[in-house]
C-alpha cells in the first residue's frame, strides 16, 4: 500500500488525450489489410415468413463481393445467454438459419462489397418477398392474463407478505395509481460496429464495440463451433454502451459474411439500425399502491409491472426491485409480468429495472406526501427500515439518512413551497422535487487478472476489461498502484482484448470491484513468487516470511514486523529475471450472502414550466451518493452527472415509438428520438458521503447506474410542485403539462 493513497485523488483519464486528440482508434477504424465492408438489409414486417429473396439486381450491382441470406449462411448455433457467465447475448433467436421473421427490422440478407456506399447501396437492390402473419404487438392486449416465457433473464420471484390489499382498504391515507414508461433505445454515440478477420477456416479475431470481451469470445466459439483460443476479441475504446454492447446478430453475421466473402468484414451499424437491429429498453406498466397511517408510516406497499421482450428473448427489467429495499412496510405485494411481443429482444439499459421502476414509486411517495401534507423528504426518512425490508438481512453500509439531510442542506430544500402552483418567475412556473435512488451491489463471479514486474521496477497489470468512457483504466491504475505499492506512473492497466486474463462483463455496476478482487488475488500469487525467487540469499528470507508476513510498499516487499525489504527491481536483478508475472482469479463474491449490498442516493431538482407552452426546463440538480469509497472524483463525478443527463432524458423527451399494427420503430434517428443536449442539461451539483462499505472489497459500490435511478421521478415531483399536474406517463411532454 502506498503511504500517501492514490485512490481518492482526481486523477485525469489516461484514455482522454487519446480520444479527444483522434488518437483512438475505435472499431469502425481499425486499419485491416483488404478490408470490405458489409450493409444489412432488415425486414419490413413484424412476423411471418420470408418467400423469397431477388437478389439479381444486387449481386450485379458495383462493388459486391458478397450476398448472404438464410440461404447460404453456415449453420450458426444459438448465442449463450448473458446470464451464462459463458455468453454475451440478449436472444435466443435463431440467426438467418430460417424464413421465420421474428420482428420489424430482423436482418434478413447482408451484403459485403469494395465500399461502404456500394454496401448499403447494393442492400437497397435486395427485394424481400414476405407472407406477413399476425403478430404479437399490442401491449394493452397482452399484459393481462398473456402467458408467461419460460426463460426470462433476471426475473425476480413474487415479494408477498402479509394481505396488502386488505391493508390497503383500510388504510387511512392510500394511493394506488398506474405509471408508465416506454420503449428506450440506448443512442450511444459510437454506433454498434464490428470487424471481423478470419486467419483460416477455425480462427478468427474480431475488433467489437463490445462490454463483453471474454464473453465474445465464448459466444463465437459456441456459435460457429470453434475453440475459443481460437478466437480473439479486440475492445480497446468504445463510444458509450450503457448496456447495450453485447452479443447482437450483427456481430455473428459479419463474421459469417466474413468467411463467406474470404476477406476481412467490417459492418457499422446505421443509427436506424441500432434501434431495430439491437434491443433497447421495455415499456412498462407499474401499478403502485401504498396505504398508510396518519403519521406516513406505510401498511401495504404493492408494485406490480408488466415488461416486455421479444419473441425468444427474455430480460425481465425488474423494476419492482427498488420496492423490496427502500421502504419499511408492514405487508409487501410486489410481482412482475413479462409479456413477448415482435420486437427486438429487452437489454439492459443503464439501470436496468431501477430507472424505470423508481419512476412509479417515487412519484407514488410523493403523491403520500401530499395526501398526508407532510414533507416528502420527511415521509422517506419516516419509513428508513433498520435491515432489508423484504429479506430482512442487516444492510453492509446504509446512510441514506445522511444522505437526505446532506442534500437537503446543500440543494435548499427548506426553501421550497409546499403548496403547488405557488411561484412563478414571469412565464415561468417553478418547482421542486426530490426522489430516492438505489441500485444493488453486484460484484460477478469469474473475472482474472494478473501482474507483472519489470526489471526497471514498473508493473502491468492485465484483465480483459473494458473501458466505456467511465475510467475503468484509470481508477484501477490507481488501484493496483497503491497495492503495489508503486507511483502511478510506474503502473500500467492493459485490458481490452481476449488475450488478457478472463474478465467479467462491464454491466450492472460491477466492473470495479469485480477487477479490483482479480488484482488482489494476483498480486498474492504475485507476493509468494517474489518470495520464492528471493530466498535463500534476501533479507526477507530471514523473516521466514510466508504471504501474510509482508506487505507491498515502497515498490518492494517488506515484513509486516518491520525488518529489513527488498525492491522488486533488487529481487528480479539478482534472479536474473527481466520480468516476473502472477495471475490469479478473484474470490467467490460471497460477501452478499449475508449481508444486504446496495449503492443509494437522493436527487434533487428545480425545474421551471412555461405556463403558455408547456415546455419543461430543469434549471438546477443535485445529486448526493452514498456509494462507498470514491477511487477517483473526477471520473465518479463524470459518471453521475452521465447518469442524470440520461435520467432527465427518460424524463422528459426519449421515447421509441412502435406502431402497434406494423411492429416498425417509427422514430428511428437522432432528429426524431430526442436525448439531451448540453442546452437542456443545467449545471448539476454531485456530492457523495465516502463511507466506505465494510464488505465490498476496498469498500467500493457501484457507481455507474444508481445515478439515473430517481432522476425522472424528481423531475415529476418537481413538475407537480410547479403546476399542480401529477403527469404519471413518461416522457413528460408539452402536451401532458398543459
Ligand atoms: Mo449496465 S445497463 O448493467 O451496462
Amino acid at each position: 500500500m502506498n503511504a500517501d493513497p492514490i485512490v481518492g485523488r482526481a486523477v485525469p483519464r489516461r484514455d482522454g488525450p487519446a480520444k479527444v486528440s483522434g488518437a483512438a482508434s475505435f472499431t469502425a477504424e481499425v486499419p485491416v489489410e483488404g478490408l470490405a465492408h458489409a450493409a444489412l438489409v432488415c425486414s419490413t414486417v413484424a412476423a411471418g415468413e420470408i418467400t423469397g429473396i431477388d437478389l439479381t439486381e444486387a449481386r450485379s450491382a458495383p462493388g459486391v463481393v458478397a450476398v448472404m441470406t438464410h440461404h447460404n449462411a453456415p449453420a450458426i448455433r444459438i448465442a449463450p445467454l448473458l446470464i451464462t457467465l459463458r455468453g454475451a447475448s440478449f436472444t435466443r433467436a435463431p440467426v438467418m438459419q430460417d424464413a421465420r421473421i421474428r420482428w420489424n427490422g430482423q436482418p434478413v440478407a447482408i451484403v459485403v462489397a469494395e465500399t461502404p456506399e456500394q454496401a448499403d447501396h447494393a442492400a437497397s437492390l435486395v427485394r424481400v418477398g414476405y407472407a406477413p402473419a399476425e403478430g404479437r404487438l399490442v401491449f394493452d392486449d397482452l399484459k393481462v392474463g398473456a402467458p408467461q416465457p419460460d426463460h426470462v433473464q433476471g426475473e425476480a420471484p413474487a415479494v408477498l407478505r402479509g394481505d396488502a390489499e386488505a391493508a390497503l382498504r383500510t388504510a387511512a391515507a392510500r394511493v394506488d395509481q398506474v405509471y408508465r414508461t416506454p420503449w428506450h433505445t440506448h443512442c450511444a454515440i459510437e454506433l454498434h460496429a464490428t470487424t471481423v478477420a478470419w486467419h483460416d477456416e477455425r480462427s478468427l479475431t474480431m475488433w467489437d464495440a463490445t462490454q463483453a470481451v471474454t464473453h465474445s469470445q465464448a459466444t463465437l466459439a459456441e456459435v460457429f463451433d470453434l475453440d475459443p483460443e481460437d478466437i480473439r476479441v479486440v475492445s480497446q475504446f468504445v463510444g458509450g454502451a450503457f448496456g447495450n454492447k453485447m452479443m447482437w446478430s450483427h456481430q455473428i453475421l459479419c463474421a459469417a459474411a466474413a468467411r463467406l466473402a474470404r476477406r476481412p468484414v467490417r459492418l457499422v451499424l446505421s443509427r436506424s439500425d441500432v434501434f431495430r437491429v439491437t434491443g433497447g429498453r421495455t415499456r412498462t406498466e407499474q401499478r403502485v399502491a401504498l396505504g398508510a397511517r396518519a403519521n406516513g408510516t406505510l401498511t401495504a406497499l404493492v408494485h406490480e409491472a408488466t415488461t416486455t421482450t421479444g419473441i425468444n428473448d427474455g430480460f425481465a427489467e425488474q423494476c419492482t426491485f427498488p420496492a423490496r429495499v427502500l421502504y419499511g412496510a408492514d405487508s409487501f405485494g410486489i410481482d412482475q409480468r413479462v409479456v413477448e411481443l415482435h420486437t427486438p429482444a429487452n437489454s439492459s439499459m443503464r439501470a436496468p429495472g431501477e430507472s424505470v421502476g423508481s419512476f412509479a414509486l417515487e412519484c407514488a411517495l410523493d403523491e403520500l406526501a401530499e395526501q398526508l401534507d407532510v414533507d416528502p423528504l420527511d415521509v422517506r426518512a419516516g419509513l428508513e427500515p433498520a435491515a432489508h425490508p423484504t429479506t430482512g438481512k442487516p444492510f453492509s453500509g446504509r446512510h441514506l439518512l445522511e444522505a437526505y439531510r446532506l442534500g437537503a442542506e446543500r440543494f435548499g430544500w427548506a426553501r421550497r413551497s409546499s403548496t403547488p402552483r405557488s411561484r412563478r418567475d414571469g412565464p415561468w412556473w417553478i418547482g421542486h422535487g426530490v426522489a430516492t435512488a438505489t441500485y444493488p451491489y453486484t460484484r460477478m463471479p469469474g473475472g482474472r487478472a494478473s501482474v507483472t514486474l519489470s526489471a526497471d521496477g514498473c508493473a502491468t497489470v492485465r484483465t480483459a476489461a473494458h473501458e466505456m468512457g467511465m475510467g475503468t483504466a484509470t481508477v484501477q491504475a490507481q488501484y493496483a498502484a497503491d497495492h503495489l505499492g508503486l507511483p502511478l506512473d510506474r503502473v500500467r492497466f492493459e485490458y481490452g482484448d481476449s488475450r488478457h486474463p478472463a474478465a467479467v462483463p462491464a454491466g450492472g455496476s460491477a466492473q470495479t470491484v469485480s477487477i479490483i478482487a482479480s488484482v488482489v488475488a494476483a498480486a498474492r500469487a504475485l507476493t509468494a513468487e517474489l518470495l520464492h525467487l528471493a530466498a535463500p540469499d534476501s533479507p526477507l528470507a530471514g523473516a521466514g516470511a510466508g504471504a501474510d508476513d509482508v506487505e507491498m510498499r515502497d515498490g518492494g516487499l517488506h515484513p509486516r514486523d518491520g525488518g529489513p525489504g527488498e525492491s522488486y527491481a533488487a529481487i528480479l536483478r539478482r534472479a536474473g529475471r527481466a520480468e516476473l508475472a502472477a495471475e490469479g482469479a478473484a474470490s467467490p463474491p460471497t460477501e452478499t450472502a449475508q449481508h444486504a449490498m446496495h449503492s443509494y442516493g437522493v436527487q434533487f431538482c428545480e425545474v421551471r414550466v412555461h405556463d403558455v407552452t408547456g415546455e419543461v426546463r430543469v434549471s438546477r440538480w443535485l445529486g448526493v451518493f452514498d456509494t462507498g469509497r470514491i477511487i477517483n472524483p473526477r471520473t465518479a463525478a463524470s459518471q453521475f452527472r452521465g447518469a442524470i443527463v440520461m435520467g432527465i432524458g427518460s424524463a422528459l423527451t426519449e421515447e421509441t415509438i412502435f406502431d402497434e399494427r406494423t411492429g416498425r420503430v417509427l422514430n428511428a434517428s437522432l432528429a426524431e428520438y430526442h436525448v439531451p443536449v448540453h442546452a437542456d442539461i443545467p449545471p448539476i451539483d454531485v456530492a457523495w458521503l465516502g463511507h466506505p462499505d465494510p464488505m465490498a472489497p476496498m469498500g467500493g459500490k457501484g457507481v455507474g447506474e444508481v445515478g439515473m435511478v430517481g432522476v425522472a421521478a424528481a423531475v415529476a415531483n418537481a413538475v407537480h410542485n410547479a403546476t399542480g399536474r401529477r403527469i404519471r406517463d413518461l416522457p413528460i411532454t408539452p402536451d401532458k403539462v398543459l
